[in-house]
């Protein structure tokens, strides 16, 4: 994606550099034409010419964009239940619209959207990098593949409004096919449901949905056209499959048993444990349409996921940042930094899942993640110092993309 038409400097009090986890002052970033960091040096001392835009962000901390791996920006929060059919199907792309602008303006510079009907995730990215709206880069799997009656296929209706969602798999063989349909029509991710889940009615939260067999023939697939895969498990014997079979990030994890956290330790499987959600949902209710079943479910694995996520990061399971934002309001993201830091992350091991890791997951280390040579001037900034009060990252004062900038306060 390119940045602005000129070349950019962007100065502040102070960086957080996320790989050494040390604070730098008085940085001035340099950026090309291009919106790639092209040279990080003292502003004190090092001067640069007129035909640069200086970018002052004055007296605050600047961290590298934020990597939200797990979000549906064309799903509403206050929308739940059933409460959706009344809609027509644009709509949700038209708050699409809205979701991203929001996002990006809460620090969070690119997301990964794990699941939306009718490509919307796609013509949103189209549009964003087309500069006919604001947004985050994205990473966009279209529609999630799951099996018939599994938490991706519409539940909730008697056989006689039948539907079966076009990304319903119920063979490998059928799993391939519908990789390569998703690809063909612009999905850079696969996302796929192993297990039962939450918000889907008629299921069993952690049953699993998907063979050993159907999520190898995914990952297989995927992989072969260079795509990563997102698995949506809950249940251990689901999480475990997705494990074996290769899957590249596993998503929610509640139920894993210590021997799964073992494995993923050992394969170097990424963990996207959405673990701010569960207050919202209870809290909410069934104020916005959520059906009992569903807060049911939440009760089931709220508490057990938290617990899962502090046995992950003991057991040295590798953490990305993932929210299911859409699930909750988009813009509240960076809620869940303080939750992972209260259930057993240091505050720049937080950070570094929203940053480092996000970028490696996705493949992108060259591009995004960190401030540094070479890789796009994605920035953001902050008051304060993230590494004592995480909490922080929830007001974003100023966001840079590519070396433009698009929000200041
Ligand atoms: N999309 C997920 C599901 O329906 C949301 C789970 C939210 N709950 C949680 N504790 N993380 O299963």
């Amino acid at each position: 994606q390119a940045g602005g038409s000129r070349s950019s400097v962007i100065t502040a009090a102070r960086m957080l550099d996320v790989e050494s986890g040390k604070t730098i002052e008085h940085p001035a970033i340099f950026v090309g034409a291009d919106g790639r960091i092209t040279q990080i040096a003292d502003a004190r001392t090092v001067r640069w010419g007129r035909d640069a835009e200086h970018i002052d962000l004055g007296e605050r901390t600047l961290l590298p964009g934020l990597i939200d791996m797990h979000v549906h920006l064309t799903a509403l929060a206050e929308v739940g239940g059933y409460q959706g059919l009344r809609y027509t199907d644009s709509f949700w792309t038209a708050v699409g619209v809205a979701n991203a602008r929001t996002t990006i303006e809460a620090g969070f510079t690119t997301v990964r959207n794990v699941g939306s009907a009718n490509f919307e995730d796609v013509g949103l990215k189209q549009a964003i990098e087309g500069g006919y709206i604001i947004g985050p880069r994205i990473i966009p799997a279209g529609w999630a593949l799951g099996a018939t009656g599994g938490h991706c296929d519409s539940g909730g209706l008697p056989p006689s409004m039948d539907r079966k969602e076009p990304s319903v798999i119920d063979s490998p063989e059928e799993a391939r096919r519908k990789v390569r349909w998703l690809h063909k029509y612009g999905a850079r991710a696969i996302k796929i449901c192993a297990t039962g889940g939450v918000f889907s009615l008629g299921d069993s939260v952690g049953a699993q949905q998907l063979t050993l067999e159907e999520m190898k023939a995914v990952a297989e697939e995927a992989h072969m056209l260079g795509i990563k895969v997102a698995a949506h498990a809950h249940g251990d014997e689901g999480i475990r499959a997705a494990i074996l079979a290769g899957i590249d990030t596993i998503e929610h994890c509640s139920l894993a048993s210590d021997e799964t956290l073992k494995l993923a330790a050992e394969r170097k499987t990424w963990f996207a444990m959405d673990i701010y959600n569960d207050d919202f949902i209870l809290a909410t209710g069934t104020a916005n349409g959520t059906e009992q079943e569903s807060l049911d479910k939440e009760k089931a694995i709220g508490l057990a996921q938290r617990q899962t996520f502090q046995r992950a990061v003991k057991a040295g399971v590798r953490m990305i940042f993932g929210t299911d934002a859409g699930i909750y309001p988009h813009g509240d993201n960076a809620r869940q930094f303080a939750k992972m830091v209260e259930w057993g992350m240091t505050p720049i091991q937080a950070i570094r899942a929203a940053t480092l890791n996000g970028a490696e997951a996705l493949g992108m280390d060259g591009d995004i993640g960190a401030i540094a040579v070479g890789r796009f001037a994605d920035i953001i900034a902050i008051e304060g110092d993230p590494l004592t009060d995480v909490t922080r990252l929830q007001h974003v004062a100023a966001v840079v993309k590519g070396g433009v900038l698009i929000k200041r306060e």
